[in-house]
Parts: C-alpha cells; structure tokens; sequence
C-alpha cells in the first residue's frame, strides 16, 4: 500500500534532532500508553546506564484513546488521543507500542516522511508494512528500528543487521511465542488440562485480553513474515494450512512426545529454497537434544543457519513489559548515537514470492471411539490416501501414535479428513521437526 508522504500538520521546522542530543536529552513521543508504553514511561527516568552515557529520555507526549484512564506511569505532558494534536509535539524520537495495524502504519509514516526516526514494538506492523517503511526512512535519512517486535528481549536483530555475511540466512526455526511454550511447559509439568494452564498464562499477565492470536498461531505467523522480510527473502504468508494453534493439545500428548524421546514445541520455521520458502508454524516434535527443545516457560529463541554459519542460536526472554521497554530503550538510544539504521544503497521492494509446504515427518494421534485402533488397519488406511506411516505405538491411552514419512500439510489434512470419513479415527497431527 503506497504511504502518503503529504503533511498539512507538520509542526514548525524543528531544530535539527542531532541538537538534541548534544544537549543530552532525548525527546521521546509514546504512541500508546498501554503495558509497554507504560513501562518505556516508568524506565526513562531511572535509566541509570543511560545517564552513564550521557542521556536523558524525556517523555513530551503521548497518544492513547481514553486520556482519563489511570495509568502507571507519570502521566506526560501532552497526553491526547487525537493524532493530528500528538503529530503537532516536537520529538527527537516516536517510539510506537499501539499494537494495531492502523492508525499506526499511517502516524508512523507521517512521522518518518517527515524524517522523525520511530522505534516500534509492533510485529503486525513491521510484518505487513515494515519493508515499505524502512524504506521510506531511507529516503528521508531517518531510523525505523523494530528489535522488540520479535523476541523483544533477544537483541538479534540489531546483531544481523551489522553482519550483512552472518546474516545470510538461509533457514530458521523457532520458538517464537511465548505464551503458547508457556502453556505446554505448564501442561508438561504440571499435566493439568489446558483451560487451567491458559488461566494460569492468564493470571500472570502473559496473554491478551483476547489470547486467540497467541493460541492459534496467528501471532507467530506475523513474526514469521517479519523474519522472512528482514531476511530479505520476500513478502509472504504461509497458507491457512500450515498455520496452526496449540489448542487441543493435551498433557497426554506432551507426555508420549517425551517417551519418544522428544518434546513438543511452538514452531515457526522457514528455509529459501530457489523459487520462494518453505514455512509453517504450529506446534511440532522437537528431538530432546535439539537447543530449542530446552527451551521452558516464556523463554523463546531462534536457531539461524546461515550461508556461512551453519548453526547460530539467540535465545531469551520473548515478551513482557519491562523486558520490552529495556529494548525499546537501547534502540532509541542507538537511533540518536548512530547512523540512521536505515542508511545506505536502496533495497528495492521485496518480491511476492511463493510459500510453500513444506514435506516433513508427521507424528498423529489416532483415535477409534471407545477402541484402540488396529495397527495394520490405521496403516492400511493411510496408505490408501497416499500418506506412508512408518511407524505404528502400541496403545497409550487408547490412542495410537503414527509416525510418517515426509509430506506436505495438505496431504495429511486430506488424508486424517478420508480416515475420518471412512473409518471415523479422530486424529491430530503434529509436524516433526
Ligand atoms: N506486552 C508485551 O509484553 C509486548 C512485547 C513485545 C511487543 N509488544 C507489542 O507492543 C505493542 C503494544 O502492546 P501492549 O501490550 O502495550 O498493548 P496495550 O496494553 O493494548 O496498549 C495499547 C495502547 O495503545 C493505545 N491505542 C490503541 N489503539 C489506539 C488508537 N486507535 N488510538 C490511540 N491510542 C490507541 C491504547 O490506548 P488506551 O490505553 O487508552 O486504550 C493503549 O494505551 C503491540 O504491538 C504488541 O504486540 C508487546
């Protein structure tokens, strides 16, 4: 979608940003004041590192919908929730946590058109729009930085982007989302039902008011986009297929998982290949000895391997306010210490390019009403829907556990649906890693 570079509300030229800095103090706009704008507010005053380098944020304004909720954080000065009123303050940096789409893209591309560096925490965002707006920022010499929009407290990004070699990336897989390795973790320790181990991600404030996008991999999804973005490998989405959720999963099934040597895992992963990448995400058997397989709770990380390093592992804290904020903070700070990020030759636009499936190995949990299902039939069964099982459980729980040679996705959601059809085996297929 184009960005309108037109600005009737421009405030009065400004001094020159870099002048700010010279007096020390960084003058920071917050779009939005929820749990990480409230967080950026209550760190920047007490910033000590900061103060060590010399700086001081000031927050001058910001932008919320109900200027009469109680927040906590000092409230600032200019606190509105008209955007033309926000667009009006002088700022050395805008630092964006709205969590929406719009009106974020369209304030934050007034904002870099008009040459305001903007640090965002907002993956939707940078998943849809970021390519365009980090090259508006080059085109007017100004920053977009988005290192808490994945894994907010893993600066890896920040990392890639000054090792253009190193950060040939050719294949990624990660947890990326984690409220939902929270919930398997409590599901795996604990073996409560899942409704009691969202609650207890509820309780402790690890969700969204609506934690739909969490649970059905929705928010995985944009991060996947994002890091193929950055990447460079292209704008794309997975197909509906190959984004799954983690609901349904039962302690049971994290507990055979286990038995077979292996854990089961929020996944999102991509490969380049020739014509576009491969993707899915969804939860997947993870191998025991495989580095995300160790990660528990709300730890996420991301195993890179690149055309010159075969095996690069970041992992860390994935979300949180304060975690948030600290991230956000470094990269205003690295916004008014460097260069522009965005600075150097023009990328041109990213291509559309074709996701595709990928084949892997599959483990199912088949299910016969009130039976164990027979192992040579469930075999029988698939194989005439073109889908090679090779591996049959003995019954666990008056379940059956499949293991299959590689497929794509929509192979095994035709072959479960006819098995359903035909045979009325409930199933649940989880990809293996
Ligand atoms: N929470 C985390 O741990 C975390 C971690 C990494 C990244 N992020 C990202 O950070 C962003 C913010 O997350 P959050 O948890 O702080 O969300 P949040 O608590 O829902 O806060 C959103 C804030 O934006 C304001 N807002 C939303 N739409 C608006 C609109 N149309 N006009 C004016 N103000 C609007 C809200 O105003 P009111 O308060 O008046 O409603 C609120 O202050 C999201 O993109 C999220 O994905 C969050």
């Amino acid at each position: 979608m184009p960005i309108a570079l037109a600005d009737a509300d421009a405030p009065a030229p400004l001094p020159p940003t870099r002048a700010a800095v010279s007096a020390r103090t960084i003058r920071v706009g917050l779009l939005g004041l929820g749990h990480v704008g409230q967080a950026v507010a209550r760190l920047a005053p007490d910033a000590g590192r900061l103060a060590e380098r010399g700086l001081r944020v000031r927050i001058v304004g910001a932008l919320v919908r109900n200027v009469d909720q109680r927040r906590r954080c000092v409230r600032p000065p200019r606190l509105t929730s008209n955007p033309a009123a926000f667009l009006r303050g002088h700022y050395d940096v805008v630092v964006e946590a709205l969590g929406t789409i719009e009106p974020a893209r369209a304030i934050v591309a007034r904002l870099l058109g008009r040459g305001v560096p903007v640090v965002t925490a907002n993956k939707a965002l940078v998943a849809a729009h970021g390519a365009d707006l980090a090259r508006l920022a080059t085109r007017r010499g100004t920053s977009f930085r988005y290192e808490a929009s994945a894994l907010a407290g893993v600066p890896f990004l920040g990392a890639l982007a000054a090792r253009p070699l190193v950060a040939d990336v050719r294949q990624f897989s990660a947890v990326v989302n984690g409220t939902s390795n929270f919930i398997l973790s409590t599901l795996e320790t604990t073996r409560c039902a899942f409704d009691d181990a969202l609650a207890e991600a509820q309780a402790l404030g690890l969700t969204e008011s609506d934690p739909s996008r969490d649970l059905d991999g929705h928010d995985a999804a944009d991060k996947l986009q994002l890091l193929a973005s950055v990447f460079g490998w292209g704008t794309a989405s997975p197909a509906a297929d190959d984004v799954r959720g983690i609901r349904g999963l039962t302690a049971a099934d994290l507990h055979v998982a286990r038995h077979l040597g292996a854990r089961i895992k929020p996944i999102v992963h991509g490969r380049r290949t020739g014509r576009g990448f491969e993707a899915f995400v969804g939860p997947a058997v993870v191998a025991a000895e495989h580095q995300l397989a160790a990660l528990h709770g709300t730890l996420t990380g991301i195993q890179l391997t690149g055309r010159f390093i075969p095996d690069l592992f970041f992992s860390g804290p994935g979300a949180g306010p304060d975690v948030t904020a600290a991230t956000i903070l470094d990269d205003v700070v690295e916004t008014m210490t460097t260069v522009p990020a965005a600075a150097g030759p023009r990328r041109p636009p990213l291509p559309t390019v074709p996701v595709i499936s990928p084949a892997t190995r599959w483990f199912i949990r088949a299910d016969f009403p009130g039976i164990t299902p027979d192992a040579d039939a469930v075999r029988a069964a698939c194989a005439a829907h073109n889908l090679t099982v090779t591996h049959v459980t003995d019954a666990i729980d008056r379940s059956r556990w499949l293991c299959t040679a590689p497929a794509p996705a929509a192979q095994v959601t035709q072959a479960l649906a006819a098995l359903h059809a035909t045979h009325r085996i409930q199933a649940r297929s989880l990809r293996a890693l």
